[in-house]
């Protein structure tokens, strides 16, 4: 038995008041469209991810893709003029591997919860024609625009919202046949004859359509998750005229020895930033094997951290550095220091620490045989 989520983001969102269409417009640093495909990739009975985007977004949806981890995605199909014409194809290419059931959905809800989508799936199990969570209207109706003219009975009134699950074969069928500007796809299914079941809806499955509704987007978000990252790195002595540490040129007895510059104190800080979004190190991201990263400038790699920070919508709160040696002196170059790896991460300079100490003589960096370098990074992830 297999579930597929059609997911339709084909719409050009011209209520919202959005640059672009909303649902590629990012609230609290990560895009809404990935964000519903996380909640529906993270539900464990759906198993086929299908999305149906506009052909005039195929890079914001790779950008939206990106914002992702872990999700198996089919290859996006292009929609329609009309919500139900972008259902229909996304219907018509899942046809290839039909599943037995699917589940059509606004990519404008991003913040529909595992019990909503549940309950929809628990009915079509249970032999539902159709499933739509559903909402009872609670406010007092009137017709009227700038005056309240006349009331409505309120009562057997329901608001629909999506996940709208239906047996694949009889949807495919009914979508085939059926108008193509229905308001949703229940409203295909009835007409087809199919009995569609009210689920249980939720107020925090509303759809983003107005500007107002990305106000309350804000006070929806997750609470942001922070994480730390450490990095140690170290760098033997050789011959030389000076050592590069942070991007700084400093003059000395010796220079460090690497396959890049060896500046071992912007690689702690590299390391330390993979090491808070738990994507590997320096050593995977540019392997000292390769030829091209020979006498590389290493911010070429701490560049490369701050980029990945951000694909994952993140920011960079903090970095913390200590430059562990006898010699050259640190303090009177911690300055110029700070202010490069500020300016490298986008930071604002208080927001970084530049510091040294000796290690009393002892051990190898006591006996000036190199550097040793110890960073921390701290990142919020959305
Ligand atoms: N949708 C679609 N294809 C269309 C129209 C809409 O895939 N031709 C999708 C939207 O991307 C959205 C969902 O259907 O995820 C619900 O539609 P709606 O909220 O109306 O979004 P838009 O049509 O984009 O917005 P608007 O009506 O304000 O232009
Ligand atoms: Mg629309």
């Amino acid at each position: 038995m297999t579930i597929a989520a059609l997911i339709v983001a084909a719409g050009r969102g011209t209520r919202a008041g959005t640059p672009g269409p909303k649902q590629y417009e990012r609230i609290g640093g990560r895009s809404i469209l990935a964000r519903t495909l996380t909640t529906l990739g993270n539900t464990p009975r759906i198993d086929v991810l299908q999305v149906i985007i506009h052909p005039d977004d195929m890079a914001e949806y790779e950008a939206a893709i990106a914002e992702t981890v872990g999700l198996t995605l089919l290859p996006p199909v292009m929609g329609g003029d009309t919500r139900a014409l972008s259902v229909r194809s996304g219907l018509e290419a899942l046809s290839g591997d039909a599943p037995d059931f699917v589940l059509i959905h606004d990519a404008a809800r991003p913040f529909t919860p595992l019990a909503t989508i549940d309950a929809v799936i628990d009915a079509l199990l249970e032999g539902a024609d159709g499933a739509c969570p559903a909402l009872p209207v609670v406010d007092a109706l009137w017709t009227g625009s700038s005056t309240l003219d006349a009331t409505r009975a309120r009562d057997g009134l329901l608001r629909a919202q999506t996940p709208q699950g239906f047996p694949f074969p009889a949807i495919r069928a009914a979508h085939a046949t059926r108008r193509q500007d229905a308001a949703d796809d229940v409203a295909i299914a009835r007409a087809a004859g199919l009995n569609v079941r009210a689920t249980p809806g939720s107020e925090d499955n509303f759809k983003i359509t107005t500007p107002a509704d990305f106000e309350r987007t804000e006070r929806m978000l997750p609470p942001m998750d922070p994480r730390t990252g450490c990095g140690y790195d170290v760098h033997a002595f050789e011959p030389g005229t000076h050592v590069t540490l942070c991007g700084i040129d400093i003059p000395h007895t010796h220079s460090l020895k690497g396959h890049s510059d060896a500046d071992v104190a912007m690689h702690t800080i590299t390391d330390a930033l993979f090491g808070a979004i738990g994507e590997g190190d320096i050593g995977q991201w540019f392997p000292p094997s390769d030829p091209l990263w020979k006498g590389a400038p290493s911010d070429t790699f701490l560049r490369k951290a701050v980029q990945r920070v951000a694909a994952r919508g993140g920011r960079i709160t903090h970095i913390d550095c200590t430059i562990i040696c006898e010699q050259p002196k640190i303090g009177p170059h911690a300055p110029a220091m700070r202010a490069r790896i500020a300016e490298i991460c986008r930071l604002a300079e208080d927001r970084v620490s530049i510091k040294a100490t000796t290690s009393e003589r002892l051990g190898f960096t006591g006996r000036e045989e190199g550097i040793a370098a110890i960073g921390t990074a701290t990142v919020v992830l959305p």
